[in-house]
């Protein structure tokens, strides 16, 4: 392994938050993976894993050793020897492949399933953590395992799916940090079935293409997510940020009957029988935060749910803000907003607390 020092981390986070790794490695393959581990043990330091660095807030220089992800190979099937039609067909994608770049790789190969989720930035290997979604399809929809390398143990094994504990924004590996993945396995489909609930992808196929929302090609749902999202999301290329700082709440049916009455124009999606998740975005803008700047941070003035940095912004300056706009919905609508990044000081990770 190729141990560097004192690196700064500010080119591996979509903040751009400028704080030093004390040790910093490329990981290249399991070996990489297994010497860390050893150097872990011995120095008695703490460590942390960096894939696209899109989901993570730094708020401190890191004592112990960061990893960056950089085993990105995938495995496409080889054309099959049989005449008979397939239906589908399976990838395997190391963790450090960039996700866009597989969703428009799967659609020139033929297979669909992963367009809706066109232009999140990140990793592939970040996708499973936070179950990745956006426009009515979740990673899980096309997930069939993980790879997992545990780092307390040192142990490789597989995952399948059902036994990742999917849920909105949820899964297993937010609950076992020691867990690494390493790559991924997905089923992709080679009969295209249009998801297209979402009013907004329908009408914006209809504009970009002209085609009607139940015939249009994985390309032209790829064409108008991608519209969707550039027109509303910054780039943390230009702008930085980690998209949506906050996940959206889950409230009681008579919760939201309550805030409905108080709030009309309340934007509310209901989740089974009895519960509702409620747009974090439309309670946050309704406190007319979009768009607000305080010194280096604020509110993206297309998409309140989004916290933008100056470049030169630190963590902390995030965080306060994202605390004082969380005390604000909870003052004014009684709802408690969960953080969506993962947050990390300079030994570990930490949880945002009111
Ligand atoms: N809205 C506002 N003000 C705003 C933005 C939105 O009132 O500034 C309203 C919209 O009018 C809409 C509602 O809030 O009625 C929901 O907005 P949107 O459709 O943009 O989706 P979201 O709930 O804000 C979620 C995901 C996004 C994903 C979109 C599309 C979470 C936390 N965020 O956002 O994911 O792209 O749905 O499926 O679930 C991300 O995770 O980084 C991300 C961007």
């Amino acid at each position: 392994m190729n141990l560097q020092y004192d690196v700064s981390l500010k080119p591996y986070n979509t903040l751009s938050l400028d704080v030093k790794a004390a040790y910093f490695v490329c990981i290249n393959d399991l070996y990489d993976l297994d010497a860390v581990r050893k150097f872990c043990l011995d120095q008695k330091c703490p460590w942390l894993l960096i894939g696209g660095g899109s989901n993570l807030v730094l708020t401190q220089d890191f004592e112990g050793l960061v990893m960056f992800m950089s085993m990105n190979q995938v495995f496409w099937p080889v054309e099959a020897a049989s005449t008979e039609p397939m239906d589908h067909f399976t990838v395997i994608v190391q963790a450090g492949y960039d996700w866009d770049l597989l969703v428009a790789e799967s659609l020139l190969r033929g297979a669909s399933g992963l367009e809706n989720l066109s232009l999140i930035p990140g990793q592939v290997g970040a996708a499973p953590v936070q179950n990745i979604g956006a426009y009515g399809v979740e990673l899980k929809d096309t997930l069939e395992s993980v790879e997992v390398f545990d780092f307390d143990t040192g142990k490789a094994f597989t995952l399948a799916a059902v036994d990742c504990e999917f849920g909105y924004r949820d899964s297993i590996f937010k609950r076992h940090q020691c867990w690494i993945i390493t790559q991924i396995q997905l089923r992709l489909s080679l009969n295209h079935k249009p998801q297209v609930g979402y009013g907004i992808i329908a009408d914006t196929i209809k504009v970009l293409s002209g085609e009607v929302a139940a015939k249009a090609s994985p390309q032209q749902v790829r064409d108008a997510v991608i519209h969707i999202r550039s027109a509303k999301l910054p780039d943390p290329k230009d702008i930085p940020n980690v998209g949506s700082f906050f996940k959206n709440p889950i409230v009681s049916d008579s919760k939201m009957k309550t805030l409905a009455r108080q709030w009309p124009g309340l934007v509310a999606y209901a989740i089974g029988s009895n519960e509702h998740k409620l747009a974090a975005a439309w309670l946050i803008d309704q406190l007319g935060w979009k768009g607000f700047v305080q010194g280096e941070v604020g509110v993206h003035e297309h998409q309140a749910l989004v916290l933008v940095g100056s470049g030169v912004a630190t963590g902390k300056e995030i965080l306060d803000l994202a605390q004082r706009i969380k005390a604000d919905v909870a003052e004014n609508f009684g709802v408690m907003l969960e953080v969506e990044p993962r947050l990390f000081n300079g030994r570990g990770e930490f949880y945002l607390e009111l």
